[in-house]
């Protein structure tokens, strides 16, 4: 099964009334339960399930114009440069879009956060691209189909489609129909997501890479499947009752856990900087004074805080540099 025939399989349903330009915002999305390792490269299906928090206001704002001669891609203001990394992934992305009627596209695409520095910017990136084509084809699509779409430009994306909890389900199937992101519709108005940026270079192994080299090498791989598994559980438990303490606690062993398969994986996959290790520290002496903070990581050096409201002050008087963000206002 390849990702042209997935696309057939769902566009032939779909309404067509093309327009000659939308536009779409999609929110970052932060794994509390992460997807490490895939089971099909081609269409991003994961091994596991995952549970993220979309950043609320932090994501992409994506223009999408049709065009008749050729592509034109402004990423953050400026034109890119046809061999920029993220202008070959955006067009080849936008390959699988193409017709008759809408040949060329010219995309406009502002991102709140660094590209490629693991903040899920092409979470974020690639959602907004799909939502952004849905209204200007007139598809009008189902949150699960948007969902498989953003999917196959980056499988994090699946989860960037809505906001707030959202939860990726595996699904089984070979052709990935049955694996999606459904919404977790419980709001929780005081749960406070604090970005400490120690880099914003890109990393030099991308998420791609990564997980290739840790399914097919890391010994520890073998039981990520299990942790997920009791993980997801209890973060959905976590959501459920508002307990902050068993989601911290849930979310920053869970991104360790992941860690931890990396740096096993040779050659090793590392996206640590010493000054990540350091914060880590920061965070558990903090703990231990009292203070309810976590952290959860992803393919990347930066950290990404977990705190309720009534700690906000205190967290960043302890990471003056962190930027505090509520998910759930938008
Ligand atoms: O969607 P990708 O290929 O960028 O992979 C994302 C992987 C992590 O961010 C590390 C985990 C996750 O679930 O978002």
């Amino acid at each position: 099964m390849n990702k042209e025939s997935v696309i057939q399989h769902i566009l032939a349903k779909a309404a067509n009334s093309p327009r000659p330009s939308a536009e779409a915002f999609a929110p970052v999305n932060i794994a509390l339960c992460k997807y490490w390792g895939k089971r099909d490269e081609e269409l991003n299906l994961p091994v596991t399930s995952s549970l993220s928090i979309s950043l609320g206001p932090k994501g992409t704002h994506t223009t999408i114009s049709a065009r008749s001669d050729h592509d034109e891609l402004i990423i953050n203001g400026e034109q890119s440069p046809r061999n920029d990394p993220v202008y070959i992934r955006a067009r080849k992305f936008l390959d699988l879009f193409r017709s008759s009627t809408v040949p060329f596209f010219e995309l406009d695409s502002v991102s709140s956060v660094p590209l490629a520095a693991g903040l899920a910017s092409s979470a974020s990136g690639f959602a907004a691209i799909v939502l952004a084509l849905d209204r200007l084809m007139g598809w009008d699509l189902s949150m699960k189909e948007l969902s498989i779409l953003a999917r196959l430009g980056s499988g994090s994306a699946a989860r960037s489609v809505a906001h707030g909890f959202m939860e990726w389900q595996a699904g089984e199937s070979p052709d990935g129909m049955d694996s999606f992101a459904v919404p977790v519709d419980t709001p929780w108005k005081d749960l406070r997501v604090g970005l400490l940026t120690l880099s914003t270079a890109a990393k030099k192994i991308s998420s791609r890479e990564g997980m290739r080299l840790t399914t097919s090498t890391s010994i520890l791989y073998e039981s990520w499947p299990k942790q997920v598994k009791e993980d997801l559980s209890r973060i959905k438990h976590a959501i459920r009752e508002e307990s902050f303490a068993l989601l911290g606690a849930t979310a920053e062993h869970n991104a360790l856990a992941m860690h931890a398969t990396m740096i096993a994986t040779q050659p090793p996959v590392c996206y640590w900087l010493p000054q990540s290790l350091e914060q880590m520290h920061r965070v558990w002496a903090l703990r231990e004074e009292g203070l309810p903070v976590y952290f959860t990581m992803d393919a990347g050096p930066n950290l990404k805080l977990l705190y309720e409201k009534r700690n906000e002050a205190a967290v960043l008087n302890a990471f003056p540099t962190a930027e505090s963000v509520d998910p759930f206002t938008k």
